[in-house]
């Protein structure tokens, strides 16, 4: 897709379908009022008789002759006291899927006169590029047949007179690239685990580092695993034959003195439960379980296509965790490259041992702060559902952060509390730690995360628990490529600052 910038008058676009807004029971705005002049009253009509009311996200595509434009899609935006950034993406949205199934293939869009945001030609810029990959993702790796291309190559930014903003190229770079690293996630995620295994992931990661030269891979395979004493991570490991790995994607794109920021991503391809085992319903949505390492590497790709001037590393914990004869059993007792002895009283807790270790390793670096995503706890869906991601941290400024960031860029964050008394939970008679609060006590989050607590040591530190964000489940399962969206926010705001 080809993002432009067109600064024609709206009357004289030239562009296959101009895309124009209509607010609830209020007057036509004044470029949508010039484009109505221009035919005739053909808006006013359909206003008048009902065709369209203004109701957010409604369509109506109507057919004009003579004029630079072929036809008119006419978007409900809602109340115009109430427009800004979010109907303006929900509009949006639906008049790009709307236009993806016909066959026009330029389009010029209208829809950015919200007035809530100050920087609104960047954001209008890169929300626009960035629905573009959301909207027309589509899983199609494992389909005998595919569906058939889209005819739009062309979407414009229509400013109605006024002249280019710079701004608003930086917006489409940001929003292309995201959008695009949103949808390679997606498709990693959406892979069946007998393709995506973490050899898998290494071929993606490897990818990214042969595109650029400012990315370095470094793979970690189970012979070096033992080297290292990962006991933790090769605890999950135990039961499967997928050799496990870990993976070390680093960007240099600052100073070499800066410190960098550390992303660690869950990376488990499958998760029965091990021994523990997982009842059979659903659970085949546990080849999701790789959707904070997958995360790891769309975030990475996207921070080394923006150049940002900062350095990132994302290490991505992978392997399987499946019940077998040589698998680790409830109250087996290993000791995590940290020294720190491990009680595993359920191996259904098996993401917070792979990020244990990734956690230790990750501080031979030196990082700055050390972010980790992981579909961690079925708890958090309990506490937050599907429209949040938990956020707990160690560092208030961290935290205030990425609320902002998630806020921004629509992918939300709650935060949770940590604590002597959560971390109290997690006491073992016969090791240093338990990997499951072992007499109850609920907070199953907030343990999660206090027991990761335990391998961060003092750096600046935060956990994003995705389990109920990473993807929808129903009738339109599906990755959602969630938190790509709010970790490149967070990471541009910081590129900002340096
Ligand atoms: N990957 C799961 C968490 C999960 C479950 C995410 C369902 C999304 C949907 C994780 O490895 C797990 O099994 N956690 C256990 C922890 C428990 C044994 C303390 C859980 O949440 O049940
Ligand atoms: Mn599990
Ligand atoms: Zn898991």
């Amino acid at each position: 897709m080809r993002f432009t910038i067109k600064t024609a008058k709206i009357t004289e676009t030239k562009s296959d379908c101009l895309v124009i807004p209509i607010f609830k029971k209020g007057n036509l705005i004044k470029a949508s009022q010039s484009i109505d002049t221009a035919n005739n009253g053909i808006i006013s009509d359909f206003l008048k008789n009902g065709d369209i009311s203004g109701k957010l996200g409604q369509c109506r595509m109507l057919p004009v002759q003579g004029k630079p434009y072929k036809r008119i899609l006419l978007v409900g935006c809602g109340e115009y006291e109430k427009y800004s950034e979010k109907p303006y993406k929900k509009a949006l949205a639906s008049a790009l899927k709307k236009l993806s199934s016909t066959s026009h293939k330029s389009a010029t869009n209208f829809l950015a006169v919200f007035k809530t945001s100050k920087k609104i030609d960047y954001r209008a810029a890169r929300i626009m590029a960035e629905i573009w990959h959301d909207i027309t993702y589509e899983y199609t790796a494992t389909h005998s047949k595919k569906t058939k291309k889209i005819a739009l190559n062309k979407l414009s930014l229509g400013t109605n007179g006024r002249k280019i903003n710079p701004e608003m190229k930086k917006g489409f770079k940001h929003g292309d690239v995201v959008g695009k690293a949103k949808q390679k996630v997606r498709h990693l995620a959406d892979l069946p685990a007998n393709i995506c295994t973490p050899s898998y992931l290494v071929k993606e990661a490897r990818k990214i580092a042969s595109k650029h030269s400012s990315v370095s891979l470094t793979v970690i395979n189970e012979k070096e695993m033992k080297r290292l004493k990962m006991g933790a991570l090769l605890s999950v490991t135990a039961g499967s034959v997928e050799p496990a790995k870990l993976i070390v994607l680093k960007y240099s794109g600052g100073k070499s003195s800066q410190q960098p920021i550390v992303i660690v991503g869950k990376g488990i391809t499958f998760d029965t439960g091990g021994i523990s085992l997982k009842p059979s319903n659903k659970m085949d949505e546990m080849k999701y379980d790789m959707c904070g390492g997958a995360a790891a590497i769309g975030i990475l790709q996207a921070v080394a296509d923006l150049k940002l001037p900062i350095n990132v590393i994302s290490i991505v914990p992978a392997c399987e965790n499946l019940p077998s004869g040589n698998a680790t059993k409830p109250g087996d007792i290993v000791t995590s490259m940290s020294g720190q002895t491990i009680e595993v009283l359920n191996t259904d807790a098996e993401g917070r041992l792979i990020l244990a270790d990734a956690l230790t390793y990750s501080q031979r670096f030196k990082p700055k702060l050390i972010i980790d995503m992981a579909t961690l706890t079925g708890a958090c869906i309990v506490a937050l559902g599907h429209h949040l991601s938990g956020l707990m941290s160690n560092s208030d400024d961290l935290a205030n952060k990425l609320l902002a960031a998630g806020e921004a860029a629509g992918d939300g964050t709650w935060r949770l509390p940590l604590g002597k008394k959560y971390m109290d939970q997690l006491k073992s008679n016969f090791a240093d730690i338990g990997n499951i609060s072992g007499g109850g006590g609920g907070a199953g989050t907030v343990t999660a995360a206090c027991f990761l607590q335990k391998f961060v040591n003092d750096i600046e530190w935060a956990h994003l628990d995705i389990a109920g964000v990473a993807w929808l489940e129903g009738s339109k399962k599906g990755a959602t490529g969630r938190p790509v969206a709010l970790m490149s926010e967070f990471l541009i705001q910081e590129a900002n600052k340096s």
